[in-house]
């Protein structure tokens, strides 16, 4: 006998009918945080005996001006408030509803004491620190469980002296991995803004687990030779925009990320709704904008418009490995211009760097729908160099309007992929040299969402319910 629908049914299935056309654009609902909320209360740093000396330790008067700004957390929040000079601290955690403001000429130095970085638990999406077994230094700037955080400033600065750490990297002394400049975890509603951020030890800033992440306008700068410095690394959050900023790293520039294989795939938390736009930059080493390589807990609905690259290896990467697990789906990406890149579109299928032996490697990423509509590039090497999986599913990979410079005589070489294409100069792949049948297989923001059989299951019970 057939179920009936009752009238809840009926209403669940006309919101989810109403849910199938939206716009990836996440920027959007931040109309109202590009003016950085006005706190009622505002004290500075030096009413807790911090000195600007760039030599004396200020960690104790962070932590005590922020405990004391507790109290106005129900009160609208609190500002503090940091004036030109040179701050050394080591890592300080901040509180719900807090602005941290760094005047004009204000620098927050790391100290290069790894002592003043204390060890925190690894992320359970990664099981352990990304470079070695075990805990992870904590950030400099660190916010755990928190909703309404501000940093911004009158490009202040904050610097993390990373030179010390990237010596320790490399002559392999370090005990645990390395510390990012900022990492909000678990937090809602964080905008960072209108500031400069200088040799992070490891990656910039580091959201992981967040929703409603906003940064916009700053600058991020570290020299090309310096190890995993990516920029901005938004990590298993929802609703993220990055706008107008400039980057220039030793390592990717943007990376989306959702955990390390077995640990990203049963944490389960994917990164969605993530959108970049207006972003210059450089890297010599890595992407503009990579997806992956850690994305076991899947990564959809990305935005990515209006980047200008220059002498990057990079433009866009895909980043993935047997044992991932997780996906990639949904990412539009508009409107690059490339200048003296080496490879304008890569995917890696073969990436490795797994966290230990307990990683499935029958757990393959699903890579689909992934357009790329409007690039222009000069002095470009290669096209693509699109490497799959073999027996995994690079479905629907759309190209179009892409016009390259392409210096090597072979500019593109596809392995494992399957797409589609057109007006694309020079001539693409063979497995992508299909027409574009319809933008309709080509994932494109506003397109109608195929509709899940779940969901055509319930509107042939409500069309039975109704008419028959
Ligand atoms: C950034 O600074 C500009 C100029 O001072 C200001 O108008 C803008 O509101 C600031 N944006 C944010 C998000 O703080
Ligand atoms: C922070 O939030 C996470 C996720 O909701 C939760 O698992 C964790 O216990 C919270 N931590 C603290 C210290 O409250
Ligand atoms: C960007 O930040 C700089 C200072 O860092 C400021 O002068 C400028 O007005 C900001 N621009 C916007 C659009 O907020
Ligand atoms: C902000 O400061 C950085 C480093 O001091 C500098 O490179 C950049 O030009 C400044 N930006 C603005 C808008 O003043
Ligand atoms: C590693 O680098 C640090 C920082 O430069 C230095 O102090 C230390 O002596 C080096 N250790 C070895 C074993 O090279
Ligand atoms: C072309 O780009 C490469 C980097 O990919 C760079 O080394 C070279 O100098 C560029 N050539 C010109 C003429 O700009
Ligand atoms: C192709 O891209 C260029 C620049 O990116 C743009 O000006 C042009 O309008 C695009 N053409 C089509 C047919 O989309
Ligand atoms: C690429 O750029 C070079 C140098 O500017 C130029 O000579 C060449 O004609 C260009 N090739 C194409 C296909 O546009
Ligand atoms: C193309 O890619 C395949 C697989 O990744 C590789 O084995 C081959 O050497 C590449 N060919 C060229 C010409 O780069």
């Amino acid at each position: 006998m057939r179920r009936s629908v009752n009238l809840w049914e009926f209403l669940v299935i006309l919101a989810s009918i109403g849910e199938v056309q939206w716009v990836v654009g996440s920027c959007s609902s931040f109309e109202q945080t590009r003016v950085a909320v006005l706190r009622p209360h505002s004290v500075s740093i030096t009413e807790f005996g911090a000195v600007g000396d760039g030599v004396t330790l200020n960690t104790k008067a962070f932590q005590n001006a922020i405990f004391y700004l507790h109290s106005f957390a129900d009160k609208g929040g609190a500002q503090l408030f940091v004036p030109k000079g040179r701050w050394l601290t080591g890592s300080f955690d901040l509180i719900s509803h807090l602005t941290l403001f760094l005047d004009e000429g204000a620098v927050i130095l790391g100290s290069k004491d790894s002592g003043n970085w204390p060890v925190v638990d690894p992320l359970p999406s990664y099981g352990r620190g990304r470079e070695l077994p075990g805990g992870r230094h904590r950030s400099l700037i660190y916010g755990s469980n928190l909703t309404d955080i501000v940093i911004t400033g009158e490009n202040g600065t904050i610097d993390g002296q990373g030179f010390i750490w990237w010596d320790w990297f490399r002559n392999h002394t370090l005990d645990y991995t390395r510390p990012h400049l900022v990492e909000m975890m678990h937090s809602k509603g964080v905008l960072i803004s209108n500031l400069t951020f200088l040799n992070s030890p490891f990656w910039a800033i580091h959201p992981v687990y967040c929703s409603h992440v906003h940064v916009q306008n700053v600058t991020i700068l570290a020299p090309p030779d310096s190890p995993n410095t990516d920029g901005i690394d938004p990590d298993s959050c929802t609703d993220v925009c990055i706008e107008d900023c400039y980057i220039n790293t030793g390592d990717d520039l943007i990376s989306i990320k959702s955990g390390w294989d077995e640990y990203g795939i049963m944490y389960a938390h994917p990164c969605s709704d993530i959108t970049i736009r207006r972003v210059i930059g450089e890297t010599q080493s890595s992407a503009a904008v990579a997806l992956g390589s850690e994305m076991s807990g899947g990564i959809k609905k990305v935005h990515v418009e209006d980047l200008q690259i220059f002498n990057s290896k990079y433009g866009i990467r895909v980043k993935t490995s047997p044992g991932r697990g997780g996906f990639i789906e949904d990412v539009y990406i508009t409107n690059l211009v490339l200048m003296n890149v080496e490879i304008a579109i890569g995917f890696s299928g073969q990436y490795g760097e797994h966290p230990d032996d307990g990683f499935d490697p029958t757990a393959l990423p699903s890579i689909k729908r992934i357009t790329v509509k409007g690039i222009i590039g000069e002095n470009i090497s290669r096209a693509g160099v699109l490497e799959g999986i073999e027996g995994d599913d690079f479905s629907d990979i759309c190209l179009s309007n892409v016009t390259l410079n392409v210096t090597s005589e072979l500019p593109w070489n596809c392995s494992y992929v399957q797409g589609y294409s057109d007006l694309i100069s020079p001539e693409p792949c063979e497995p992508l040299r299909e027409k574009i049948p319809d933008w309709s297989v080509c994932y494109k923001p506003g397109n109608k969402r195929v509709a899940s059989r779940k969901t055509i299951q319930l509107v042939e019970d409500v069309v039975e319910l109704l008419f028959i």
